[in-house]
């Protein structure tokens, strides 16, 4: 019998976590969590409530109302992967939008907010067999996980990759706006006091910037043979 691990893959916007961490799950039958999902369902909540705003954050307000934020997944029977549902209500695609991506790393620093999503994600791994990606899932959610990866790129290569994904979806924006939202990101991800965005020291690091899905993939699949075998 093969061992059942937690697979931790942390790194910045846009590197192509999602994509890697489902193709793990479905490869090996784990659980796949998104953890920026649930970031981006909190500041959807915030938005909806006049929480937050392009020059505006209600900090006490947003955290007395954590009570009132309910966050779960939910299996697509279709598509095959779990969706973001807050308090009941299917928001997969709403939290997507280049909106909530401008306001989600300022709702992102708040700790009350961070105490509360880590506590569930905890829970969810509490089995094994799961793949979370997010910023801090190595160095906060799972320090002990099995195996730890650390994905960059270069901004310019993930901005035009986000690009692509936005505009198929029909979305009409600017790459200039993504751009600048990647770089704002990583500054604001990676600065924050709380949990800030920085590598394991355990984390296998990879840059995506001029590789291959096939060629990370197969190259992690290795890495987890090692520690499930
Ligand atoms: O993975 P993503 O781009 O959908 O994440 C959206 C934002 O959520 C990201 O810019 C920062 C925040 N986030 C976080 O602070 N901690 C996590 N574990 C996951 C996401």
């Amino acid at each position: 019998m093969k061992k059942k691990i937690i697979i931790a893959i942390d790194g910045f916007s846009s590197t192509g976590k999602s994509t890697i961490a489902k193709l793990l799950a479905n490869t090996y039958n784990y659980i796949y969590v998104d953890t920026g999902a649930m970031y981006r369902a909190v500041t959807l909540f915030a938005m909806n409530n006049n929480l937050v705003g392009k020059d505006f954050l209600e900090k006490e307000l947003l955290v007395s109302s954590l009570k009132n934020i309910s966050l779960s997944f939910k299996i697509n029977k279709k598509l095959g992967f779990a969706e973001m549902f807050l308090n009941n209500l299917n928001v997969e695609k709403e939290i997507r939008t280049l909106e909530v991506s401008q306001l989600v790393s300022k709702v992102s620093e708040i700790s009350e907010i961070r105490k509360k999503l880590v506590a569930e994600q905890q829970l969810m791994g509490n089995k094994s067999g799961i793949v979370m990606d997010g910023r801090d899932i190595g160095t906060v959610v799972f320090p002990n996980a099995e195996l730890k990866l650390f994905m960059t790129a270069s901004a310019d290569k993930r901005a035009t990759r986000r690009y692509k994904e936005l505009i198929d979806r029909g979305d009409n924006i600017s790459f200039d706006d993504i751009l600048f939202n990647v770089q704002e990101r990583d500054r604001i991800d990676s600065t924050r006091e709380d949990s800030p965005l920085v590598k394991a020291d355990d984390a296998i690091e990879f840059d995506n910037s001029d590789m291959g899905i096939k060629e990370q993939f197969d190259r992690i699949c290795a890495l987890v043979e090692r520690r499930i075998t």
